[in-house]
């Protein structure tokens, strides 16, 4: 699925401006890494393209649907059946085990596609270097590992669209590179648009294009 982002504007509640992005143009199967310093408006900008946040001025299209203007409900069916995202917290239901979180997409989903979803959230996660693991709760497991299980539970509905922030923050240097890997490759052979916040420079290097990013404003792009 392509992206086009035009005249972006996003502001607070309070009506301050946090970022603008005059145009942004990604085709379908890209990827694209966004930098800049801490507070620059990364997050921001993955939750506008994810549909999470409202967006005050502009145009965020994935493929031909405008995502600006929609209800919360309309947002919210287009983010189920084409995104999968990996946050920068991981937001993990805390309560339940490593293969339900990966797996949670089940729930949301129409019975005839449960068993899929649950049946690549265990591969996801083994092809990670996780037990499908049913009896502990993730509250017990590591920084890095409850990002992979993050990861896991954004592909298991084998989204057309990956936005990821900062996916390889808490794992060591080979882990990371074995995810980097994991996720160029398989957004190549889905023709999967993968958009990913990193300081990481072997992620923002692999991708395709680089978006910075520095307080609110966009300052480069290659
Ligand atoms: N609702 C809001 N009201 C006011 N300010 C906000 C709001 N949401 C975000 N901000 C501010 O906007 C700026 C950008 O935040 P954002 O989370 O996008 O930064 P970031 O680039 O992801 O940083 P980091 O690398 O630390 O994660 C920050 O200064 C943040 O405090
Ligand atoms: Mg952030």
């Amino acid at each position: 699925m392509k992206l086009r982002v035009d005249a972006l504007s996003v502001e607070s509640p309070l009506g301050q401006r946090l970022l603008s992005v005059p145009q942004l143009d990604l085709a379908t199967g890209r990827s694209l890494a966004i930098r800049g310093p801490s507070g620059a408006g990364k997050s921001t900008l993955l939750f506008t393209l994810s549909g999470l946040l409202e967006v005050t001025h502009g145009s965020v299209k994935w493929g031909d649907l405008e995502l600006v203007g929609l209800s919360d409900a309309q947002r919210t069916r287009f983010r189920g059946e084409n995104l999968g995202l990996v946050f920068q917290d991981h937001l993990l239901f805390e309560e339940l085990s490593a293969s339900d979180n990966a797996g949670i997409a089940a729930l949301y989903t129409r019975p005839a596609q449960r068993a899929a979803i649950t049946r690549q959230a265990s591969d996801t996660l083994s092809h990670l270097g996780l037990a499908a693991d049913t009896q502990r709760t993730v509250t017990s497991y590591s920084g890095g590992e409850r990002q992979r299980i993050a990861v896991a539970r954004a592909l298991a509905a084998q989204p057309k669209v990956l936005l990821a922030d900062e996916p390889t923050a808490s794992l060591d240097r080979e882990t990371a590179d074995a995810l980097i890997a994991d996720l160029l490759e398989s957004a190549g052979k889905a023709k999967r648009t993968f958009v990913v916040v990193s300081h990481d420079p072997a992620l923002i290097e692999a991708c395709d294009h680089v978006l910075t990013i520095e307080d609110g404003e966009v300052t480069g792009f290659d």
